[in-house]
């Protein structure tokens, strides 16, 4: 996001004469505009490689339905026209919108209202339809890459089934990125339904090979099997209890010694990587372009390469899951990875 941030500033400055100011702590700065700070070449240097925003953010302000706690009760205020309001009495035509789904389709409703919104997408999760990449994606796969061939060693030394849970919502790009490129046996995703009893045939029939230790890689948001493998029903699944619930089936079902290992927010931490800071950079500078056309409404994405718009009613109405069908699925079915289906 600091990319994104400094994309827009400079090209603001450099390109077009204008001042850029940063609301703080996404849309709830637009209600509390108290910390908003004009953002200028000089005071945003130094942050390309900063992972996260100097801005700060939130996931819980839906300025048009905010909940907040009166007397013990939750209470729902629709703020969308203070935030307009406040954005008029700041002197701000546009508006640069970062985030993924949620955010962009606050964005959406605000475009509708009148406001002149561009957007620019991002979340690890990879899942928008609307652009090939978001930026954030590249820098969890390299760290959950990187995870995965550091437990490779423990596993194969320790003849251990190794499940590792990354992140990935509702959607297992992140998983079957990773597990690709980190030579996983067994990777699990949303998109695939999965049977515990598949995926202790795939750990048994390399153990037969003489392949002792297994890598399984979870995608957070997996449905689990409705009952486990001695038949119990699966509580509902939480993101970092998935990966726990699938080893103790397996450890039951084969016997073998089980470790789990839940990534977390580690995958969305630390430096970005260079495809991610030039993508983002990309974005940033196409955003500016954009307001500078008066192309209001749009967010910039990737296809083909290159950097392109689309409207924002497009870019929020589809989430982009992995086809089961895809040439993905199909070289790690190829490679000898099994998705726990019986496919
Ligand atoms: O949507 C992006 C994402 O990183 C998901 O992969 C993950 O489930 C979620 O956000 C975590 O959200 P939070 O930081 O609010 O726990």
């Amino acid at each position: 996001m600091n990319a994104v941030i400094r994309a827009v500033v400079r090209t603001a400055a450099n390109d077009y004469g204008w001042s850029v100011v940063g609301i703080c702590n996404g849309f709830n700065g637009l209600i509390w505009p108290e910390q908003t700070q004009e953002l200028t070449v000089e005071n945003i240097r130094g942050i390309l490689p900063r992972g996260g925003t100097i801005l700060g953010t939130t996931n819980r302000g839906n300025p048009f339905a905010y909940v907040s706690e009166e007397n013990g009760k939750p209470v729902t205020t629709d703020y969308s026209s203070q935030c307009i309001e406040n954005s008029k009495r700041m002197g701000v035509d546009a508006m640069v919108v970062i985030g993924g789904d949620g955010t962009l389709h606050i964005a959406n409703q605000f475009a509708k209202l009148g406001m002149n919104v561009v957007g620019v997408p991002k979340t690890i999760d990879n899942d928008l339809l609307a652009t090939e990449v978001t930026f954030g994606f590249d820098t969890a796969l390299h760290v959950a890459t990187d995870a995965i061939d550091r437990l490779h060693t423990t596993g194969e030394s320790h003849h251990r089934v190794m499940v590792i849970e990354v992140m990935g919502r509702d959607a297992g790009w992140i998983a079957l990125h990773s597990g690709l490129a980190g030579g996983a046996d067994v990777i699990l995703i949303p998109e695939i339904p999965f049977t515990i009893e598949t995926i202790c045939e795939a750990i048994q029939k390399r153990e037969k090979a003489g392949r002792s230790f297994c890598l399984v890689v979870v995608a957070e948001g997996v449905k689990l099997p409705e009952k486990d493998a001695m038949g119990k029903p699966f509580p509902p699944p939480q993101p970092g209890q998935v990966a726990n619930a699938i080893g103790y089936a397996i450890r039951e079902k084969t016997g073998k010694e089980v470790r789990v290992t839940v990534l977390g927010h580690v995958q969305r931490g630390g430096s970005p990587s260079p495809f991610d800071r030039i993508l983002a950079t990309r974005f940033g500078v196409n955003a500016v372009d954009l307001i500078a056309r008066k192309e209001y409404g749009r967010m910039v994405c990737l296809r083909g390469g290159k950097i392109e718009s689309v409207t924002l009613q497009e870019a929020v109405g589809a989430t982009k899951n992995v086809d089961p069908s895809n040439d993905y699925v199909r070289a790690a079915r190829a490679v000898g990875i099994t998705f726990g289906d019986h496919a």
